[in-house]
């Protein structure tokens, strides 16, 4: 299997009986998701979505992925939340956290929209200046501040370079079918389009259009990232709990929850993975984080945050579990050098390598960290490539539909997103928001 889940360091805090006690919720949890009939239930077209996506806008997004790689330096993907995080988490996990300063035959990808930082925008401005740009505007619903704005400064750029007829071969626009606005400009326009699927949210999307033109483009192999998310799904929504790494991680999160444990940490020891942690984030906290419930999703990168963090985790408030992330191999190796100065006193290292290092500093850890009283676990993939992040991708994804059911949640809404949009127009002068603007100001100025 090319995700696994090693529950060996919670022998300490949890029992066996204990996983047996929560089984009967836990099947009817995910008896629920497969069958589509709790709360959220538009929302679980992800669940088949590896077998029933849409095979002939998969072979445009192909297409577009070409055409896209042959007429630009810098492509800029334009969106937020789950509009963006799973694409740039793809591209940090398959290729690199430098993947823009690579050498490689395919263009630069950067994102934005996901702020409105002034610096951040005109930093990039500055980058596409006399570059050929092409951009892709992600928003299910049209309608969203931070990547509309973005839309109009870099659709402005696109126009200013290329005039209406060149724009059209280079903004590409991923919406809603028919709903919100966006999808009506992009036809008028004559921009080619793709579809976030009705029944799939922004944080379950990354394997359809959402995610999939982005990563495309980077060079990544999407029929192989497919692949490895349909056996996911095939083990996933089958298995029994104790060959279901799926299953089991929602069943101990949810048994640690009712200990006190509302900190879940996610640790990696590749930074590679610091995107797929910040995706991992949204997924949980946005699935779970309700009706006065939910843990709190917390990421680190280790051995970097042992230095920053560690002091707390060791020793600071017991409310926290951590989940390790490991790799079975290691994508490339580096080896300690011989020193014959041997100034650092490193040279029982010599000849070692990085990889060797990094592990006996997680296992030294996890130690550490399950004696001062954090609970651990271990999702092991086998490596980085296309396949195993389909595979981990529908593992987090049935985990978290799973476990939002058993808290009792709908994991498909977020109905707490939106206060402080509505806070933002009403302080920008947005139209029908006069009166709460006035008491906004009244608050602001007292
Ligand atoms: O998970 C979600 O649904 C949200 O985080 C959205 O992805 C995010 O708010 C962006 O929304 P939209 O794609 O409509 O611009």
């Amino acid at each position: 299997m090319a995700v696994t889940l090693n529950t060996k360091y919670l022998g300490d805090f949890v029992g066996d009986h204990e996983l047996k006690a929560i089984s009967p919720a836990l099947y009817a949890a995910a008896d629920t998701l497969k069958n589509a009939d709790g709360l959220g239930n538009d929302f679980t077209g992800w669940v088949k979505h590896p077998v029933n996506y849409d095979k002939e806008e998969y072979a445009r997004i192909k297409a577009s992925a070409e055409k896209i790689k042959k007429s630009c330096d810098v492509f800029v993907v334009i969106g937020i939340g789950g509009s963006y995080l799973g694409a740039r988490a793809a591209i940090e996990f398959v290729k690199s956290p430098l993947y823009n300063n690579m050498k490689k035959d395919t263009p630069d990808v950067y994102f934005a929209g996901n702020t409105i930082s002034p610096s951040a925008t005109a930093e990039l401005l500055e980058i596409c200046k006399d570059k050929d740009v092409c951009i892709n505007v992600i928003s299910k619903s049209g309608t969203t501040t931070e990547p509309a704005i973005a839309f109009r400064i870099f659709r402005e750029l696109i126009e200013k370079k290329y005039g209406a007829e060149g724009a059209k071969e280079r903004i590409f626009v991923t919406t809603d079918k028919c709903r919100g606005t966006l999808k009506a400009f992009a036809d008028e326009k004559g921009y080619e389009t793709f579809v976030v699927p009705d029944d799939i949210g922004g944080r379950y999307s990354v394997l359809t259009a959402v995610g999939l033109l982005p990563i495309a483009v980077s060079g990544a192999d999407i029929d192989e990232m497919m692949r490895g998310a349909n056996d996911a799904m095939e083990k996933m929504t089958s298995a029994p709990v104790e060959e279901n790494p799926a299953l089991a991680y929602a069943a101990y999160r949810n048994i640690l929850y009712r200990k006190g444990k509302t900190t879940e940490i996610l640790a990696a020891y590749e930074p590679s993975f610091a995107m797929m942690s910040e995706w991992w984030k949204q997924l949980y906290g946005e699935s779970e984080g309700k009706d006065g419930k939910g843990i709190f999703p917390a990421s680190v990168i280790f051995s970097t945050d042992l230095h920053s963090l560690g002091q707390y985790i060791q020793m600071g408030m017991r409310n926290l579990f951590e989940t390790v992330v490991t790799f079975s191999e290691p994508n490339v190796d580096v080896e300690v050098p011989y020193d014959p100065a041997n100034v650092d006193t490193l040279n029982f290292l010599a000849g070692k390598t990085l990889s060797y290092v990094n592990e006996m500093a997680q296992k030294g850890t996890i130690l550490a960290h399950v004696d001062g009283g954090v609970p651990n676990m271990i999702i092991n993939i086998d490596k980085r490539d296309e396949y195993n992040f389909g595979y981990l991708v529908y593992f987090y994804e049935y985990a978290c539909g799973v476990s939002g059911y058993l808290l009792g949640v709908n994991p498909f809404d977020q109905p707490g997103v939106e206060a402080y949009k509505k806070n933002m127009f009403a302080l920008l002068g947005k139209p029908g928001y006069e009166e709460m603007r006035a008491g906004l100001i009244e608050r602001l100025d007292k």
